[in-house]
Order: C-alpha cells, then structure tokens, then sequence
C-alpha cells in the first residue's frame, strides 16, 4: 500500500456540526451461553478469581473498565432453543440439557438472575432476548412478568421465592434471534416472524409498558433475504417496536489487509440501506413512531470459523469455542467500526460487541489468569472518552487504492463533543501500511484549551498479538501530546495506527 499523494492530511472540527447525541448504549456487550463465555470465563467457582457468588474478580474488573452500558443475554443461537424456567430456582434442581445449538451440555447453573447480579457487579443495564425459535409468545410474557412485576402473581411470587422480591426492572428486550437464518432452531419466514413477534410484543408490553423492544433485522448484509426480510418484518411491527437489529462478523480470508481497512466503507453502507428502509417503512405507514437500529452483534471473526472443530462442543461443558485471536489489524477495524457508530448515531443507537469474554472476545481467560486481546484497547477508548454528541468532522486525507472499494482515503476519523464538560474527543486511524502521515487538526469555532492525553494503539506488524508470555504487543499507550498553536494541533500519526485524543475546548 501506498499514498499516491503527499503524506499530509486535515481534520476539520466545528462543534456548531453535530450529527446527534450518542446513545451510551452504542457500548454495550453480549454474553451467550456458548463456548466459555459464561462457564469458565465469567462464572468460574473453581477459579482463584472467583468472588463468593463465583464470578471471576478480575474479568469483572476489566468488563468494568470497559464501561459496558448494557449487556445482551442469554443468545445468540443459544436463545432459540433456551427454556428461561430451567436456568432459576435452586441450583441442584436445575436440568442439564443438551445445547443443540452449539452440540454443548448446558448445565444451567447460571441463569437469568445470576446475570443481574452480573450486571450489577459491571454496572451494565441488563438486555434479554425472548425465544422465539421453540418458545412461545406466552413464554415470553411469562419472563416479562418475572422479571418485572411486583409480588402478587405466578411468575413474580417465583422471582421472590427464588430470593428476589423486588423486580429486576429490565428495559431492553430482544425479540429472538437471527431468525432468518435458515441455521437458526425454530426459523421462520419474515412473515412468519413479524407475526410471532408482533404478538410476542404485545403480550410482553401488556405486562410492562415501559420496557424496549428489539425487532430481529437480517442477520448480515449476505443473506440473500436482505434487506426484503427487514422491511417485512418492520411493515408488521413498526409500531410494537423500538428498536431493529443488525448483525455483521468482519473477515480478512483472502488476507487483503488494505481492503481489510477500509471495512468501514462496508458498515457505512450496511447501516445507510437499513435507515433507507427504516424511512420507507415509516413513510408507507404514515406513522410518528420512530425505530433506531441496534448493531446488537459486531465483531471480527473469521479464523475460528466454518467447522466443526470450533462451532461443535461435542457434548461437553464449555468446550473452547470461537476462541479467535485478535491483532492489530482487527484492533484498528475494531476502531473504524465504532468511527462508524459515532458517524451513524442519528439512527444506530445500540450496539453490542460479540462478545466478551474468551468466544470471539477481547478478554481470555485460564482458570487463573486473564488476557487483554489487541480489541481491547480502541473499545476501551471509545466506551470512556466519546460523550455528548457526535461531530460531523471534514477530513482531507491523500487516498490509496484497495482491491475491493477502490481509492479510499487514509484516514477514518470520528469526533466527540460533550457541552457538559466541554471535552471534545477525537478518535483517527491511519490506514496505511507503511505511511506516517502529518495531520493538522483544525477547530473552526472553539480554540482547544489543552490536550488532557493522546492514546495511541500502533505496531509495524498488522498481524502482531498478544499473548499469555507477551501480553503487551498492542496496547494503547500514551503519546506525548503535541503543542496548540491557536486554533490548529499538528502531530504525525503512524502506519498502522490509531490515535484517541481528548482536549479540553475553551
Ligand atoms: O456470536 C456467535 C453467533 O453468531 C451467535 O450465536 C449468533 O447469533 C451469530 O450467528
């Protein structure tokens, strides 16, 4: 790869151009029952780490570093074959059940209320999918009255006998899972869907009108029922909805790593097509209601993927599955995908990343130690510096060719702007593979005060990882940061690189 003109850029700030507030929920997680992510990773008895109710101490502690606003639970394709009754209640008395979904024997030890006291532990808003493969709309209603009534009827006097008198109160609801996946246990039609789940909304709201619902969108731009599926299920649901998820897994297989890095080309017009749709439809039914878009799974995966060795558990508990390892490439995707968020968060306003802990995850875990995966880092940047509202930035940047979009530009640039502390957080990759460029950073109304600090997640080798022996290749570190010479910041960001920067504005 190679800039075909001069190594120098511009980023253009005004914090008069706000694209909207960013929804705090765009740094949410999910947790699956598959794999170690809940056995073995969160939830781990036998483990040094483990707090008296055997969560492990130490994968709380970095989840709440992370700053995870909400978690997604319990699936995935797990949900769609999940009873909810056999997960709560006394722990001995609780089946173990063959997970056909993942070929893996669920021992239903941790359940719907061991996860609030997760949540509660990372301070995360719990988020909970309703079966809609082999469960009923009935079931559904059932765990809305669980969780969320006071005392006094069947499903509620339950949660109190099983320790839990007061309601757990949760808002956010998924409507099942990627049920347009032919793969998925209990898939139906689009229209088969809507229906279901139309019904399933208004049973759930009519035990608790407050509470979200999260309509199942496609389950990625490839499947060959997109985007027709979306509008079918949203013309049935519109109104009983707030929310319509998307899924998308990244992938490098052909090891085009400049194309890699202009994925965001990709999420942009995923999520452009869907609000397209989203528009239509409101349009066609002449409605007020409004529904955003839940990015309720996003992550790269691709090596741990397509056999049986790691999508099968073969009958056992938490067996290792989807255990991908990340670099720095996937770190700086990783990034791009959430400068994406921010571009997008007029109408994206959830979005979870699958998922957190060993499958597909930024943390891994032995029963006795903890790893940060190169992921880690631009989430964690991302989840605890871009408040407030999103900024329309200008960005001149030379271009480069890839493969698959063409001449894309070298930089992909997000930007923050929080009226409240008045911190303006800026979040740049730069996508060459062997160019450092020279950015002047440009505020057009406000002057910066000062640079509070410059992290920086960069390395020669895009493939570098971390590992238990060498858990520091890619991290982010801290950079020096330049001086302000009025209005106008420069600094050279390197190959390979993403820069956070949070100023303080005048
Ligand atoms: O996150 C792994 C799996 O990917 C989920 O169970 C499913 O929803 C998706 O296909």
């Amino acid at each position: 790869m190679s800039a075909t003109q001069p190594s120098k850029a511009t980023i253009y700030l005004d914090t008069n151009r706000m694209i909207g507030p960013i929804s705090p929920l765009l740094f949410s997680g999910f947790t699956e029952h598959m794999g170690r992510v809940i056995y073995d990773g969160i939830y781990d008895p036998a483990s040094p780490h483990a707090d008296k109710r055997g969560l492990r101490k130490d994968v709380l502690a970095a989840l709440r570093e992370l700053n995870f606003r909400s978690i997604r639970y319990p699936g995935g394709n797990f949900l769609s074959g999940y009873c909810w009754l056999d997960g709560v209640g006394p722990r001995d008395q609780r089946p173990r059940r063959r997970d056909l979904a993942w070929q893996s024997i669920e021992t239903n030890q941790f359940g719907t209320n061991e996860f609030m006291e997760f949540c509660k532990a990372i301070h995360a808003e719990p988020m909970l999918g309703v079966n809609m493969g082999t469960g009923t709309i009935q079931d559904a209603a059932n765990l809305v009255e669980y969780c969320n009534a006071p005392v006094g009827t069947q499903y509620a006097d339950l949660r109190a006998a099983h320790g839990y008198r007061e309601p757990h109160g949760v808002n956010y609801w998924c409507l099942g899972n990627e049920m347009d996946g032919p793969w998925q246990i209990g898939h139906l039609e689009a229209a088969e869907y809507g229906a279901k789940a139309r019904e399933a909304a208004k049973m759930m709201r009519l035990h608790d009108s407050s509470i979200k619902l999260i309509l199942c969108g496609s389950s990625s731009a490839m499947m060959p029922t997109y985007p027709d599926w979306d509008r079918v299920v949203l013309e049935l649901c519109w109104d009983r909805v707030d929310y319509h998820s998307l899924h998308y897994y990244a992938e490098n297989r052909e090891n085009d790593t400049a194309s890699f890095l202009a994925l965001s080309a990709e999420f942009e017009t995923y999520l452009d097509t869907l609000s397209g749709v989203l528009r239509y439809v409101k349009a066609r039914q002449r409605s007020t209601h409004e529904v955003y878009l839940s990015w309720d799974e996003w992550n790269v995966w691709y090596r741990a993927r397509g056999s049986q060795q790691y999508e099968r558990g073969g009958w056992t508990e938490a067996p290792h599955l989807i255990e991908e390892i990340y670099n720095l490439e996937d770190a700086l995707v990783v990034a791009q995908w959430m400068n994406v968020f921010l571009r997008k968060c007029d109408v994206l306003r959830i979005a979870c990343l699958a998922q957190a802990v060993n499958v597909i995850a930024p943390i891994l875990t032995t029963r006795d130690s903890m790893l940060k995966q190169s992921i880690y880092y631009p989430f964690l940047l991302f989840s605890n510096l871009a408040t407030g509202a999103a900024l329309d930035v200008k960005v001149k940047a030379p271009l480069y060719p890839t493969a698959r979009f063409g001449a894309m530009p070298l930089l992909d640039v997000s930007a923050s702007y929080d009226e409240t502390s008045d911190r303006n957080a800026l979040f740049i990759v730069n996508r060459s593979l062997t160019e450092s460029l020279t950015v002047d950073l440009c505020w057009q109304d406000r002057a910066p005060k000062r640079l509070n600090a410059v992290h920086q997640v960069a390395g020669t080798d895009p493939k570098a990882v971390n590992t238990f022996e060498r858990p520091n290749q890619i991290v982010a570190v801290p950079v020096a940061p330049p001086p302000i010479s009025d209005k106008t910041v420069t600094l050279t960001l390197p190959p390979l690189s993403f820069t956070a920067i949070d100023a303080t504005l005048m």
